[in-house]
C-alpha cells in the first residue's frame, strides 16, 4: 500500500487556510474539540439510548445500501472518528485508508478496528491527496465542519477511481430538527439569533450544507447517477435523544420509535420526489454518485458507419 500524507504546509500556506475570528485556524480548533469528545462521542451519539440506537440503525441501513456489497480494492473514508462506520469498509476492500483530523478519535477508532488491511491517517482531509483513487469514499457527519468542503467533494474526481462509488451523509439544513432544542429557541436572545440567522456559537464552525449546492459540486466532480435520500429521518421529539426534546415522555417513546422507524422504511421505497420531500423531516442525508468506467474501448468510426 503506497505511504500516504497530507502536505498541507506545502501545498497550502497557513496565512490561506480559514482562521477563526481569533485569528486560530479553524481546523486546529475543531480537531481540538473532536480530542476533547473522542472519549464519549460514540457513546452519545450512537450507543446510549433507543434513540440514537435507532438513528444508528437508519444511517447503518443507507450505507450499506448506498456502498454496495462489494468486493472491491481499495476504500476510503474521510473522517472515520472513532471508527464507527469504518468496519463496512473492511468488509468489502481489500485495502482501507481511514483519515481523521483527530489523533484522539484515531486511538479510539485503532481500538475498534484491529484489522491489518485498515490504515489509520490522521490529517485535513482539505489537503488530502494521495496520488490515487479509491473504489469507494465514505464520509459520514464530517463535511459539516470543514470550511473548504468544495474542494473536497472537486477532488472526487481524483479520489474515485473509474466505476467506483463516492457515499456522503451530512446535516440537513432546512429541517424539523434544526433550532427545535429547546435551549435553542427559547428565550428572546436565542429567538432573535436564530431569526437573524446568527450563529449562537461562534467559536464552532458548522455549517448544514445545502442540498443543491452539494448536488451541484458532486457532478462538477464528474459524478454520475447521483441520488440523494434522507438517512435519520422522524421528529425531533423524544426525551433521550442527544438533546433534549421534552415532548414524548419516556413511556410513550418506544412506540413512538416504532412508527419513526416504519415511516423511514416507507420513505425509502419512494421515487426520487418522495425522498426530496421528506428531507424536511430528515436530520442528515446521504448523497452518492458513481464515478463513470472509462470505455474499454471506442468503436472504430468504421465500423459504425
Ligand atoms: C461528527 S464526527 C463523525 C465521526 C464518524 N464519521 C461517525 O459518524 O461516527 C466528525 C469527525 O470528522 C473529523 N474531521 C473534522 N474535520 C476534518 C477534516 N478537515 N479532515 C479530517 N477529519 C475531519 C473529526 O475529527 C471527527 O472525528
Amino acid at each position: 500500500m503506497p505511504a500516504y500524507t497530507t502536505p498541507s504546509d506545502v501545498e497550502s500556506p497557513l496565512d490561506r487556510e480559514p482562521r477563526t475570528a481569533e485569528g486560530t485556524r479553524v481546523q486546529d480548533d475543531i480537531a481540538v474539540i473532536f480530542d476533547e469528545a473522542s472519549g464519549y462521542y460514540r457513546h452519545l451519539r450512537w450507543e446510549k439510548n433507543p434513540v440514537v440506537l435507532l438513528e444508528k440503525a437508519q444511517t447503518h441501513q443507507v450505507l450499506v445500501e448506498e456502498l454496495g456489497s462489494g468486493p472491491v480494492g481499495t476504500a476510503l473514508e474521510i473522517g472515520c472518528g472513532p471508527g464507527t462506520w469504518t468496519p463496512l469498509l473492511a468488509d468489502r476492500a481489500a485495502q482501507v485508508v481511514a483519515l481523521d483530523l483527530s489523533p484522539k478519535m484515531l486511538e479510539q477508532a485503532r481500538a475498534a478496528v484491529a484489522a491489518e488491511h485498515v490504515s489509520f491517517l490522521q490529517g485535513d482531509a482539505a489537503h488530502f491527496d494521495p496520488g490515487n483513487a479509491f473504489d469507494l469514499v465514505m464520509s459520514v457527519r464530517v463535511l459539516e465542519y470543514v470550511p473548504e468542503w468544495r474542494e473536497i467533494i472537486a477532488r472526487l474526481e481524483r479520489l474515485v477511481a473509474p466505476g467506483g462509488r463516492a457515499v456522503v451523509i451530512t446535516k440537513t439544513p432546512v429541517s424539523v430538527w434544526r433550532g427545535t432544542g429547546r435551549s435553542r429557541w427559547f428565550g428572546p436572545r436565542n429567538l432573535l439569533q436564530r431569526l437573524l440567522r446568527r450563529e449562537t456559537d461562534p467559536g464552532f464552525w458548522q455549517r448544514h450544507l445545502p442540498v443543491h449546492e452539494l448536488t451541484r459540486a458532486f457532478a462538477e466532480a464528474g459524478m454520475v447517477d447521483i441520488r440523494v435520500r434522507p438517512v435519520i429521518i422522524g421528529l425531533p421529539i423524544y426525551v433521550r435523544g442527544t438533546k433534549q426534546y421534552p415532548i414524548i415522555p419516556a413511556f410513550a417513546e418506544r412506540p413512538a420509535l416504532a412508527a419513526t422507524q416504519a415511516v423511514s422504511r416507507w420513505v425509502a421505497g419512494r421515487g426520487r420526489r418522495g425522498r426530496r420531500a421528506s428531507l424536511i423531516f430528515a436530520e442528515s442525508y446521504a448523497i452518492s454518485g458513481r464515478r463513470a468506467a472509462a470505455p474499454d474501448h471506442v468503436a472504430p468510426r468504421a465500423a459504425a458507419s
